[in-house]
């Protein structure tokens, strides 16, 4: 089949660990015609667009990847998604809720320049505290709700499979899994959707190792900042939001769990909130409500109720 022509632009802004990751990963899917790294550091985006272009001859990809320093927006303009990765990560011990002044303020002052330069984007968001930051995006850019999402309940489900794989010596590619609600303390593993093989995950593994891994999942990042001891995870956080990004320029309709605006669905309005959606060229197309434990319903409802309260603080910030 005749290779796709590339087009579009899409803009990361952030060119620490997760935003050069997730630039290579997308030029690296060949599909863009540009992207543009941006970072209110001077050169360091440069430096690294420049050696990204420089690895194309090897990986066999033609976008162009665009350093921009210094804070300028200059060559964002017109971007069809802008995927946001500025601000802290943690460090050992501190919660993602530790980093929630801080990354307000940069987090609004990217957005107000998003608003500005690329008005018709969808924006991916992943600086943490995600689904508050995710509200404050969607607020500072004044878009429509579909057009802000956030990226998290990629990252939890995949660590969730490989949790699941790693646990039972068998291929990622098995293993189904789902995690839904936030990014922190009250996000949602649901064992009720998980199989191994097609196999429902509780016909292959007893209640204690699937409580287990669901604590695994929720511990996930911090599992890694302990190990790193310097920042957070990027490998396998650039990984879905890339996917994110692709899924919006290809106009897919893939369901992925995302951090989006609920309204309604299972009983929860008014709050972003990790759900399943539907995604394409306006963002989210449709979230996709499913069959719940009640269980697992009462975590999505404590989930809303703990980002509802510090979402209300954000708009502050
Ligand atoms: P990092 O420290 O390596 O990079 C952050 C970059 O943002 C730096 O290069 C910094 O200069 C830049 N920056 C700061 N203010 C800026 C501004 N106003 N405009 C443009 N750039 C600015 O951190 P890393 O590892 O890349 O993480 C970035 C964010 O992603 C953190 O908040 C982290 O907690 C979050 N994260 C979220 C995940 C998720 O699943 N949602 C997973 C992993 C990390
Ligand atoms: C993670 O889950 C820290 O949110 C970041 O890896």
């Amino acid at each position: 089949m005749a290779k796709q022509p590339r087009n579009g632009k899409v803009t990361v802004v952030g060119a620490g660990f997760y935003g050069s990751t997730t630039a290579l990963r997308l030029a690296e899917y060949d599909i863009f015609e540009t992207v543009v790294l941006t970072d209110i550091v001077e050169g360091k985006p440069e430096g690294l667009a420049l050696d990204m272009n420089q690895s194309r001859p090897i990986e066999g990809f033609e976008t162009e990847v665009i350093g921009v320093g210094g804070g300028s927006y200059e060559g964002t303009e017109g971007s069809d998604v802008v995927v946001v990765t500025a601000g802290l990560p943690r460090k050992p011990g501190m919660s993602r809720m530790d980093l929630i002044e801080t990354n307000a303020g940069i987090v609004r002052q990217v957005s107000e320049n998003i608003a500005a330069t690329s008005p018709d984007a969808v924006v991916v968001v992943v600086s943490n505290p995600l689904d508050e930051m995710t509200a404050l995006a969607q607020l500072a850019t004044g878009f429509p709700h579909q057009r802000v999402m956030g990226q998290a309940g990629m990252l939890d489900t995949a660590r969730f499979t490989n949790n699941v794989a790693e646990e039972l010596g068998v291929p990622v590619a098995s293993v189904r899994t789902l995690t839904l609600g936030s990014h922190g303390e009250t996000m949602v593993p649901v064992p009720s959707r998980c199989t191994v093989d097609g196999k429902p995950l509780a016909d292959v593994l007893a209640p204690d190792r699937i409580e287990h891994l669901v604590q695994r999942t929720r511990n996930g990042g911090a599992e890694v900042v302990a190990l790193l001891k310097t920042g957070s995870a990027y490998y396998a956080p650039s990984a879905a939001a890339a996917r994110m990004a692709r899924a919006v320029m290809e106009d897919s309709g893939a369901v992925m769990p995302v951090c989006t605006w609920v309204d309604g669905e299972y009983g929860i309005s008014g709050v972003y909130l990790g759900v399943e959606a539907e995604i394409g060229r306006g963002g989210v197309t449709r979230v996709v409500e499913s069959d719940l434990s009640e269980t697992e319903r009462a975590g999505l409802r404590e989930a809303a109720e703990a980002v509802r309260a510090k979402q209300a603080d954000v708009a502050d910030l």
